[in-house]
């Protein structure tokens, strides 16, 4: 079917994201916001990798924006640092033609008291229909979703240690574009596990996925919980990357090695560095992932952090703004565009 928004034709890859169809576009429809990986269907992550995939094209070509969200005015609440987060999510909206309002944190009224609900309510009222948010409080997202209910939808940026859904549902769509379905699949997760919303995320997803998830790292960066969550762990690294098809490395906070938890730098890069030498337990196949941002040289070594044959950094953060089109596009259009 030919489509048209406002009476603009729209490119090829617009008209292919508005015949996107089925139960996962629906359920995206009746969806009022993205807290977390946990609520996700089947069907949800089956078009929302279609829609990627057709998003991915659109950056790739450098196509112009489309006007399919030309209705929709998105804030950017950002309590916390991003980098890419943030610009990305900030390149996905305006590819869809939405308005975007970033928000300086440090010169808002946050920073003389305001509550998040209250500033959620004040982005409302100016005509706010999604608000991305980062802050540092886990349970975060969803105080401020309970208190917008319909009012607007929330995307979770990162809350706390909690969770960061967007990161996981890009770090699966690199894992698919290379491998297909992660069924069966080798993956093992690197570093401080207890503090990352990355870590919790990736796990929820690739569990349900069917991959079989390893983690490894300092014993006192590995939560207490995690046999729990089904995932086999390991206090050395070796063991956990053998045979794995994809390792995710995680940042090694390094404000908190203030609290002690571990003896050193020197000591965790000896044990847990991804390196070449340590990488040969792994499939010849194997290929890194990391959120960013990396300390070079401390969680990866220099070396495999810029070698293409393995690293997939650069990927996911062009799959990022991939991936944060097709949600942004899935859960605010509404049937209005055809
Ligand atoms: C991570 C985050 O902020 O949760 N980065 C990201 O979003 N790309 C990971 C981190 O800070 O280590």
């Amino acid at each position: 079917m030919k489509h048209s928004v406002n009476g603009m034709s729209l490119s090829k890859s617009g008209q292919k994201l508005l015949d996107l169809n089925g139960s996962g576009r629906q359920l995206w429809q009746q969806r009022q916001h993205l807290l977390d990986v946990d609520s996700l269907q089947d069907s949800e992550l089956e078009i929302l990798l279609e829609a990627a995939r057709v998003c991915r094209e659109m950056v790739d070509n450098q196509e112009p924006p489309l006007a399919l969200l030309q209705s929709v005015t998105i804030a950017n609440l950002f309590y916390e640092n991003s980098t890419r987060t943030r610009s990305s999510f900030e390149l996905a909206s305006r590819r869809l033609g939405a308005t975007v309002l970033n928000l300086d944190i440090a010169s808002s009224s946050v920073a003389k008291g305001e509550t998040i609900e209250d500033t959620a309510v004040t982005l409302w009222s100016m005509g706010v229909n999604a608000l991305v948010q980062r802050h540092h409080a886990s349970g975060s997202a969803e105080q401020v979703a309970k208190a917008m209910g319909t009012r607007l939808k929330l995307i979770n940026a990162g809350d706390g240690w909690h969770a960061h859904p967007t990161q996981a549902l890009l770090d699966y769509f690199t894992m698919h574009q290379i491998r297909g379905s992660l069924n069966g699949a080798k993956i093992a997760i690197i570093g401080d596990i207890t503090h990352s919303r990355v870590a919790r995320s990736n796990i929820a997803l690739l569990t349900k996925m069917g991959a079989s998830v390893h983690v490894a790292g300092p014993p006192t960066l590995l939560p207490a919980n995690l046999d729990r969550l089904n995932v086999k762990v390991y206090d050395r690294i070796e063991p956990c990357i053998a045979d794995a098809d994809f390792i995710m490395i995680l940042r090694l906070q390094l404000e908190r090695q203030k609290q002690g938890l571990i003896p050193s730098t020197s000591e965790y890069k000896k044990i847990y560095q991804i390196d070449s030498a340590k990488l040969s337990a792994a499939s010849p196949n194997v290929r890194i992932l990391h959120p960013g941002p990396m300390n070079r040289d401390i969680e990866i070594s220099n070396e495999l952090a810029d070698n293409p044959k393995y690293s997939l950094i650069s990927t996911q953060v062009r799959n990022g703004i991939a991936v944060r089109m097709a949600i942004l596009y899935l859960l605010l259009s509404g049937k209005e565009t055809n």
